[in-house]
């Protein structure tokens, strides 16, 4: 089986690589990533020597490219993961999220077309998406399968169409296809602009702890490896044409969780209790900013026996200890751009 990843080099990606390269010695993957600011090869370090691993480097936003790539090599499965993925950076450029997202996805979506030209048994485009694309929930209730999307970021509303390009694929010219939106990740190899490792860096540096807002928004969290399981479980046993939720039954308030990072944090760094805490500064909030994401992920469960296999305790701590115990990676990742990204977003 030759399959190919695209965003393997990111946070997830590198973790479905991980899986798949280690789990499979009889597939050959093909890691395709732009490494852009947010790809990153030292996250794949202790896997690229294994024989079946391949990387490209490549842009899906390239037409040509694209299409000869699926002409030199004939991959039965696509796992689609690429994407710009941070919903401030979509606030500042929607049309960076314009491009990869959403023609970047339709690049894909036509090579594959093309080189699988009809013969589509055993093939299988599995789109990567997120659970933003139902827009965002009041107090009550969760996102199941069924959920109308409403997106309200630029990110949001580029998956979003990426999701229904995907379909209609499935429904014009019967591309074989599943999709899953999967809550909030974390773990090691998260690119620290995201809350969790952002957060982790600025205690490590006695930095300011920015809280958007009121810091009462709400949000599912789900361990990264418990993703890339659920990834690997839905492209070989999930059902064609199938969504599939995939959440963490763990929702917390920013502020809590941001609460309990502090406490773990001080015990590792051995500080006194609560010194994390008075970094907390609550800053102006995110524009259209999603008052609260859950997942039911009952229907994942149930057909395809999966659920989380940590608690958020649990996996917060070995996230904590990946990145006190990686501190060349958090060195190499927030130098340069970083500084920049950071004294424009946060100053
Ligand atoms: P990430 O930003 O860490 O990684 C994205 C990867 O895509 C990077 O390696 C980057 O170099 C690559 N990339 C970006 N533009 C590209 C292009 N034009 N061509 C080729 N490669 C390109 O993102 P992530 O958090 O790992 O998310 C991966 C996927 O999972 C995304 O599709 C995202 O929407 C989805 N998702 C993320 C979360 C989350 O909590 N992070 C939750 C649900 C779904
Ligand atoms: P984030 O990690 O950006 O994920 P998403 O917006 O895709 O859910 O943010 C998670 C939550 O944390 C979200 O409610 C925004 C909030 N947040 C802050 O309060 N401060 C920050 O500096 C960041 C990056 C996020």
């Amino acid at each position: 089986m030759n399959l190919l990843v695209t965003g393997g080099a990111g946070f997830i990606g590198s973790h479905v690589v991980r899986r798949l390269v280690t789990n499979y010695p009889e597939y050959t993957i093909y890691n395709l990533d732009k490494l852009t600011y947010a790809g990153n090869l030292e996250n794949l370090k202790d896997v690229d020597q294994l024989p079946n691993y391949n990387f490209i480097k490549g842009d899906i936003v390239q037409e040509d490219f694209i299409n000869d790539l699926f002409e030199r090599i004939n991959f039965d499965g696509v796992i689609h993961l690429a994407a710009e993925s941070h919903v401030d950076r979509s606030i500042e450029d929607p049309l960076a999220f314009v491009r990869t997202n959403i023609i970047g996805t339709v690049n894909l979506l036509n090579a594959a077309k093309k080189s699988w030209s009809g013969k589509f048994s055993r093939k299988r485009f599995y789109h990567v998406s997120t659970d933003e694309v139902y827009g965002s929930l009041g107090k009550e209730g969760l996102f199941t399968e069924e959920t109308s999307y409403d997106p309200n970021s630029p990110y949001s509303a580029s998956k979003a169409s990426s999701d229904h390009f995907v379909r209609a694929y499935g429904e014009t010219y019967n591309l074989p296809f599943v999709i899953s939106n999967c809550s909030n990740n974390y773990g090691p190899y998260h690119f620290p602009e995201k809350l969790i490792p952002l957060f982790i860096n600025n205690i490590i540096e006695n930095k300011a702890l920015p809280v958007y807002g009121d810091g009462k928004y709400t949000r599912d969290w789900l361990f990264v490896e418990d993703h890339a399981r659920a990834i690997d479980l839905i492209f070989h046993k999930g059902k064609d044409r199938e969504t599939y939720n995939i959440g963490g039954f763990n929702e917390w308030q920013n502020i809590d969780l941001i609460k309990l990072l502090c406490k773990v944090m001080d015990r590792k760094l051995n500080r006194n209790e609560e010194e994390s805490e008075k970094l907390i500064t609550y800053v102006k909030d995110r524009p259209g900013h999603d008052l609260r994401y859950a997942i039911n992920a009952t229907k994942i469960n149930e057909e395809l026996g999966w659920k989380p296999s940590v608690t958020f305790e649990e996996g917060l701590e070995k996230t904590v200890d990946w990145y006190l115990n990686n501190s060349e990676w958090l060195k190499h990742v927030t130098s340069g751009d970083y500084k920049e990204y950071y004294s424009k977003m946060y100053s």
